[in-house]
């Protein structure tokens, strides 16, 4: 099975030209002017724009989560990610408290196990840090290829650790030449406000956001940034929505020390305004919480500046009975939102196509910084010869409308229902096979594969 993509604008970090990428198997084997190859399949890319596949590194997929399971599984969920131009996802395996991380891999495995349409890997997320979980990580480094090991500051009773915890679990994680990641906001802080707001009868969504205020969230950054400091440990924040916390960053980088950012297409285009709307705001309760226009600003200055390297979603869809769970209390809403299919084309269109960001950058925090941080470059991420043919083609002047009655993902309402967008998905390779063209998917379920990471 062998792709030539002919004439088509190849955008890398670092590249921008007019060229053709042949793709043979599952890997790119020759890049040029005009090649002379025969191929099983010719695609004419001329006025589009070809990069590496997008990945997306924190989705949750079919995850027990507050007492349901998010509404993609990943069958769905990949097939959404594909449709949207995204080839690899990072997931999170959760920790039982009280339980091994093995046995959550082991159950995870059970729902992902030849169920994906694109690649995809885990990150593990270490709820219950003692004795006994210190052991697994080195095997889950070495022998699983899990090389990100994900803490939350928050959801207390459920996920969140304690300080004591996180410097335990990040001297081992430093150990293994690993990398520690956060959900950064204090959940204690959180706790006491969701409680007092429903002690007063607050209970509209709105709550949800002045139950999470923006110093619970560069507090908690800044604590973890200073732990990882003291430990010397690789670290990456999550979902960073804020200005305050986007300091704390700046602060570490005074003293040389880096920390990688993640923000999400959500916190770059929405904002909390959105919580005003009594009956609907449900929509877009997730953690931390939509924020103001000038964090809007402050994140798409830290895309510039090259402080928030990531882009990824956080998709964690629910269906609009699911988010009723929280009708009458905003703390039983399920967190999080829909988003897997629409980062890459929201992005292009409200980055590129308005002059935001270039395409150069756009591939940076879409898909080469993610494969550079998470241990899967130039596999991943890269359109060099020998990396996996993970290929998007965008035609950047087609324009389309968001919806829910046309998106792939499995969730009944669409967080951006109506948005108007320039720049579509028209074709994705996914290890050198056509998997969407044209808006319909072509590769099967258990076409994706589970990819070891490795540490450097
Ligand atoms: O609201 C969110 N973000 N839901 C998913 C879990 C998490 O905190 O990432
Ligand atoms: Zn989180
Ligand atoms: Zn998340």
């Amino acid at each position: 099975m062998s792709v030539l993509i002919k004439n088509g604008r190849v955008v890398t970090p670092s590249e921008d030209f007019t060229g053709d990428i042949f793709a043979e198997g599952e890997v790119i084997s020759l890049i040029g002017n005009n090649l002379n190859v025969n191929a099983d399949t010719v695609i004419d890319a001329t006025g589009k724009l070809v990069m590496p596949g997008g990945i997306d590194p924190h989705v949750h997929l079919d995850m027990p989560f507050m007492g349901t399971f998010s509404s993609d599984n990943y069958e769905t969920g990949t097939a959404a990610a594909l449709h949207g131009g995204t080839t690899m996802v990072i997931d999170f395996v959760l920790q039982t408290q009280g339980k091994s991380l093995f046995s959550a891999l082991d159950e995870w495995r059970g729902r992902s196990d030849g169920n994906a349409h694109c690649d995809y890997s885990f990150h593990m997320a270490v709820t219950d840090f003692n004795e006994n979980t210190k052991k697994e990580i080195r095997p889950m480094v070495l022998n699983e290829g899990i090389t990100s090991f994900k803490t939350f500051m928050a959801y207390k009773g459920a996920l969140m650790i304690d300080d004591r915890q996180m410097i335990g679990l990040m001297k081992e994680v430093k150990e293994n030449n690993a990398m520690v990641t956060v959900h950064a906001t204090n959940g204690d802080m959180i706790d006491y406000l969701i409680a007092e707001h429903r002690t007063l009868g607050k209970l509209s969504p709105l709550y949800h956001y002045l139950s999470q205020p923006e110093i619970t969230e560069a507090e908690a950054a800044g604590r973890f940034v200073d732990m990882a400091f003291h430990t010397g440990v690789d670290s990456y924040i999550v979902h960073l929505t804020c200005e305050g916390a986007l300091n704390q960053v700046r602060r570490a980088a005074l003293r040389d020390q880096k920390v990688h950012v993640e923000t999400c297409i959500q916190y770059l285009l929405l904002d909390a305004s959105l919580y005003e709307n009594e009956s609907e705001g449900a929509k877009w309760v997730m953690s931390p919480p939509l924020r103001q226009k000038k964090d809007q600003r402050a994140l798409w200055g830290g895309i510039e500046q090259g402080i928030v390297e990531v882009v990824a979603t956080d998709h964690c869809p629910f269906l609009w009975e699911q988010k009723l769970m929280g009708k009458e209390d905003f703390s039983k809403i399920p967190n999080g939102h829909p988003a897997i299919e629409n980062r890459m084309e929201l992005l292009f269109s409200e980055g590129v196509a308005k002059g935001r960001m270039s395409v150069n950058k756009f591939v940076e925090v879409t898909s080469t910084n993610p494969a550079k941080i998470f241990g899967m470059f130039p596999k991943k991420g890269s359109l060099g010869i020998g990396s996996d043919a993970d290929i998007v083609i965008i035609d950047p002047e087609a324009r389309h409308t968001i919806s829910a009655k046309t998106h792939h993902m499995n969730v009944d309402y669409s967080a951006y229902e109506g948005w108007e967008v320039t720049g579509k998905v028209t074709t994705v390779l996914s290890r050198g096979k056509i998997a969407v063209n044209d808006g319909v998917l072509t590769v099967p379920k258990g076409h994706g594969n589970f990819v070891k990471r490795s540490v450097s």
